[in-house]
């Protein structure tokens, strides 16, 4: 074998570089490498054994000129072996792939606020009932002692179904049938339960309502109420005060206090709308309570003897309270969401921002 020079050098390099190109999978260009650069009859290694029988002037050279190639091959394996993506044979599975994360997603936001609310009043003893979107003018509005001439039943605030002509509108002994509306409040759902139960009472119904409103930033024709009553002998404004007052402290935290403004509503006598201080400034006034240190979360009172009479209910004997508050407003006060509609848009960037 002739003696490796420069020459010898560069052929070496350039048949490496030229059988590497040509290495269909990783384990043939594995095994041009060992045949370069192995322990044993690889190129370097034959030329280092040369030195041994090499006349001692020539020694030295050929120990440089095997090294020059070693060092060579090796700087080419490792940019190689760096850059070559890892190749695999047609519809194998690359075990060494991360695996694809399940999206288990979570709670709506409205859900959670829900939630949460179902979850206080259920530890002070609460019932949680659901009632029927769709309901009659009866358990809307007259039961609720509103009648015909009520302004909350204009055409401009109450969704009307179209009612059935007879004979499907009317009842099997010939009477029309009293008119449906998707129902404006949770209230309807009082009377139902008042009139398939006897006290004592203590129930929440969250769910649904429906108002004829136009979209923009607070208002939707679609949103949610919680609806709380309680009747029973000898039920107080004190009780009232108190439930609200115990919910407030755990849902928007224990310094809460509230305010009681008196109001109207046909159902409860005396009424009131019921403030909360603030939880952002603690009263101070801030932004988001319009620098009033208060901020306005539900309407309540104690039931009209008007609706004991409508359920059949011995107004002489019990006394109760209710009050109805909307999801979304707590929702929106809690989390400072901008426009009510990007809680029905089920926009993944929106959603995603709340907590599980
Ligand atoms: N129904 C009322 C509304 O939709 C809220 C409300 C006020 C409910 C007073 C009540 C109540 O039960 O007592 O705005």
């Amino acid at each position: 074998m002739a003696l490796p020079d420069q020459n010898a050098v560069a052929d070496q390099l350039a048949a490496f570089d030229a059988e590497l190109a040509a290495a269909k999978s990783p384990r043939d260009a594995q095994s041009v490498r060992d045949r370069f650069l192995g322990r044993k009859n690889s190129v370097v290694a034959s030329w280092m054994q040369l030195i041994a029988s090499a006349p001692p002037d020539q020694k030295k050279n050929i120990g440089r000129y095997a090294n020059d190639l070693k060092q060579a091959i090796e700087v080419r394996w490792t940019h190689y072996a760096e850059s070559a993506p890892p190749s695999l044979p047609a519809g194998a599975v690359d075990v060494t792939l991360p695996g694809r994360a399940v999206l288990t997603g979570h709670r709506h936001p409205l859900t959670v606020v829900r939630d949460r609310m179902e979850e206080i009043f259920t530890r002070m003893g609460f019932a949680v009932v659901e009632g029927p979107e769709v309901e009659d003018e009866w358990h809307c509005f007259d039961a609720l002692n509103m009648p015909a001439e009520h302004p909350a039943r204009d055409m401009q605030d109450t969704l009307y179904l179209a009612t059935p002509l007879p004979p499907l509108g009317t009842t099997r002994d010939g009477q029309a049938l009293p008119r449906t509306v998707l129902r404006t409040h949770t209230s309807s759902m009082q009377i139902r339960y008042m009139q398939a139960h006897q006290p004592p009472v203590r129930i929440i119904v969250p769910g649904r309502v429906y108002r004829k409103d136009d979209l923009d930033l607070t208002h939707t024709p679609m949103f949610s109420q919680l609806e709380g009553l309680v009747v029973d002998e000898g039920i107080s404004l004190a009780d009232l005060k108190g439930t609200l007052l115990a919910f407030a402290q755990q849902m928007f935290g224990e310094r809460s206090r509230l305010r009681f403004r008196p109001s109207f509503f046909p159902y409860t006598e005396p009424s009131a709308e019921v403030d909360v201080s603030c939880w952002s400034c603690d009263g101070a006034g801030c932004a988001m309570c319009k620098q009033t240190g208060w901020i306005e979360i539900l309407g309540c009172g104690m039931v009209h003897p008007a609706v004991f009479e409508a359920v059949g209910y011995d107004a002489e004997k019990y006394t109760g309270f209710a009050w109805g508050m909307g999801i979304e407003r707590v929702a929106i006060l809690r989390y400072q969401v901008e426009d009510i509609r990007q809680f029905y848009e089920n926009d993944l960037r929106f959603l995603e921002q709340f907590p599980i």
